[in-house]
């Protein structure tokens, strides 16, 4: 869809990472660290400072006790942080579960293991599992399951329960979980719940966040790896060999940026002002925006206007009304058919209201074709 917006120059809410830059003062205190001489390897964890600030994060805003030196572990950014958790646990013939949509690294990298994809749909509109589909599927051939909450592309948060119920079934079968939680602290009117805070997941569990998420820098790719001491040192073992350490100028500013926790306090609300200004931009359309509980998307709901498949919907919208959206449908792996598009809205706010306005203005014109 980026390509073909580019190709038509069209406004561009397709891509899920923001279109502006860091905050200037975390730009400045990478820079300084490079000048500070913070150019060699950092250490195989990754450096202390960095890791206290996870910690506190979890400690100061999810209501978790964490070890900075024994649970947590700095990784090359989410994506290489659940292969190196997979990685850790399975190996050939081991049965991972995952949830669909689900972002699209966690098939390939449990098959790349030798593992064997169950997957389990998650339906509209909720996008939450339906638990006692999960309880039947999750057997004690299930080495591991992956979640990822709050959920891209849904938005879907879950609740205290659900994280309880997912302790109970694991718990029964020993089952581990691999959370990701990149957009943790992306929630809007309910909280995330970390595995973490539920005794039945705390030693079980890696949780998989990123910086780049958390701060508008995805391209710098810094993540992070909890787990219990237990579970750290295996991880250590195979992060140690594929990952060894992670870009060290970028760990020192932002361990100097984060320390007051003050930017990921402000981040909610920063996003949910965005969140605002598209809903105002689709207002008096036909879109039907659904209930976006956390993460930067937002699913908006065409049903009442077309009737073709959201890949076609998506591609005219980008050629005809100059507007990129992502269809569902890539990110699922079977026939299910959702009638919603996902919107980014980490954008600038007059990008995401020209986009609001393009695609409004397009639902009543394919309304008034529909009739
Ligand atoms: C659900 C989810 N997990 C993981 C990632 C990747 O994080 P990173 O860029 O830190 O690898 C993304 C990025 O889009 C994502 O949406």
């Amino acid at each position: 869809m980026t390509a073909l917006a580019q190709e038509v120059g069209a406004v561009n809410v397709s891509q899920g990472f923001p279109d502006f830059n860091p905050p200037e003062a975390l730009v400045s205190a990478v820079s300084q660290a490079m000048i500070d001489g913070f150019n060699q390897y950092a250490p195989m964890p990754g450096l202390l400072s960095l890791r206290e600030v996870v910690a506190s994060k979890y400690h100061h805003l999810l209501s978790c006790h964490v070890d900075p030196e024994t649970e947590v572990t700095i990784t090359p950014g989410g994506t290489a942080a659940i292969f190196t958790a997979l990685a850790a646990l399975v190996g050939p013939g081991d049965r991972v579960m995952i949830f669909d949509p689900a972002y699209d690294s966690y098939a390939p990298s449990v098959i790349t293991l030798g593992g064997t994809v169950v997957r389990l749909p998650l339906n509209a509109p909720s996008y939450l599992p339906d638990w006692q589909r999960v309880k039947e599927m999750i057997t004690p051939d299930t080495k591991a399951v992956i979640i990822n909450n709050p959920h891209n592309p849904s938005g879907a948060v879950w609740s205290a329960d659900d994280v309880a119920t997912l302790g109970a079934i694991c718990d029964n079968v020993g089952c581990y979980v691999i959370a990701d939680e990149v957009y943790d602290l992306i929630t809007f009117e309910k909280p995330h719940v970390s595995v973490l805070s539920e005794p039945l997941l705390r030693n079980r569990s890696f949780v998989i966040s990123s910086f780049g998420k958390l701060i508008h820098a995805t391209g710098w790719k810094v993540g992070a790896c909890v787990a219990s001491a237990e579970l750290t040192k295996e991880f250590r073992k195979v992060h140690q060999f594929i990952n060894f350490s992670v870009n060290t100028p970028a760990q020192q500013g932002l361990a100097t940026f984060l320390q007051s926790l003050q930017s990921l306090t402000d981040l909610a609300p920063f996003l949910n002002k965005k969140r605002m200004i598209l809903e105002e931009s689709l207002h008096g359309s036909l879109w039907k925006r659904r209930v976006c509980y956390g993460t930067y998307f937002q699913l908006i709901d065409y049903a009442d206007f077309w009737d073709g498949t959201d890949v076609d919907l998506a591609r005219l919208l980008t050629t005809k009304y100059g507007v990129a959206t992502i269809p569902l449908s890539p990110f699922t792996n079977d026939e299910q058919r959702d009638t919603a598009l996902r919107v980014c809205f980490a954008k600038q706010d007059h990008i995401i209201r020209l986009a609001g306005e393009r695609l409004a203005q397009a639902s009543l014109e394919l309304g008034s074709q529909k009739v």
